[in-house]
């Protein structure tokens, strides 16, 4: 998706309060069922790398209360500032600016939290397996890193929305065309393995939702809003505008069907860093 500005690197959803909004809303669904994965205790540490809003980094901190710690890297100035605002009040999170491939962690920070985290990083970087790396070596002996992030083929909808499939696909291509890996998703397992690290879990945390589910409304216009804020570099790359219009509208109008569906998978992996060996 193209910035508003040109961004340091290849971050492609840009930070208009629209975009906010946007990643507000899917961070609320999509905590709610990825906090029972990450099986978080009060007092653990961890660290977010790409903390974005820091929306998903307030759900980690409220499940490893005050005792614990959160460390939350972004290199992006909007996103930190509405992080800190977000984060405000918790004090057992330290929001720290910096680039997730050299984060500023102190030498006694290396090796020692109970979790890393990372989503919907990856898909961002060109050069992820230096970010998984830097992750692991961030994990105390025995700790864990966990990766979510998208595999965009995933995506089905059914009866299908005149010419959203086509129009998806297109996105997701045009974003593979700006450097990003729109199906990172798929490939979790094997950069924690590259990382020198032991998966341990593979799964799913479903996005999806259907006609007469009290979600099904904001899953749909989340999707439409990803690739709407895709419209200018999708019309530079040579798409009619008002067929875009159009598509986006009828599938906006899907959601009304009583038949209609839709099934996303974000893809989650865990590993474990190898305990230490006994001395
Ligand atoms: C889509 S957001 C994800 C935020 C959060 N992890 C979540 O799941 O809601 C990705 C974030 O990674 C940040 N990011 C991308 N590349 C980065 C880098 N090299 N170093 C630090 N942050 C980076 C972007 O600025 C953006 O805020």
């Amino acid at each position: 998706m193209p910035p508003e500005t040109p961004p340091p690197s290849h971050y492609v959803h840009g930070t208009s309060q629209a975009e906010q909004a946007r990643l507000a809303q899917m961070n609320r669904i999509l905590n709610d069922r990825e906090l029972p994965e990450l099986g978080l205790a009060p007092g653990d540490r961890v660290l977010e790398l790409g903390a974005g809003t820091g929306l998903c980094a307030a759900a980690l901190a409220d499940a490893i209360g005050t005792e614990g710690c959160l460390v939350a890297i972004e290199r992006d100035p909007a996103q930190l500032r509405a992080a800190r605002e977000v984060l405000a009040g918790r004090p057992q999170v330290d929001l720290r600016a910096g680039d997730v491939y050299e984060p500023p962690l102190a030498e006694g920070e290396w090796g020692s939290f109970d979790l890393v985290h990372c989503r919907f990083l990856l898909e961002h970087l060109p050069d992820p397996g230096r970010a998984v790396a830097v992750a692991a070596r961030a994990a105390r002996p025995g700790g864990r890193v966990v990766l979510a992030d998208d595999d965009h083929e995933l995506l089905r909808t059914w009866p299908e929305p005149p010419g959203w499939q086509a129009l998806w696909a297109r996105y997701w291509r045009a974003y593979e065309g700006l450097g990003n890996d729109p199906l990172v998703g798929r490939k979790l397992v094997q950069l924690l393995v590259a990382a020198g690290l032991q998966p341990t879990r593979n799964t799913y945390v479903f996005f999806g939702a259907c006609s007469g589910d009290p979600l099904f409304g904001d899953v749909v216009a989340n999707m439409v809003g990803v690739v709407a804020g895709a419209r200018e570099h999708l019309l530079d790359e040579g798409l009619d505008g008002p067929r875009f219009d159009r598509v986006l509208e009828d599938t906006l109008r899907w959601r009304e069907r009583d038949d209609a569906a839709l099934w996303y998978g974000v893809s989650w992996a865990e590993a474990q860093r190898a305990p230490s060996e006994p001395s």
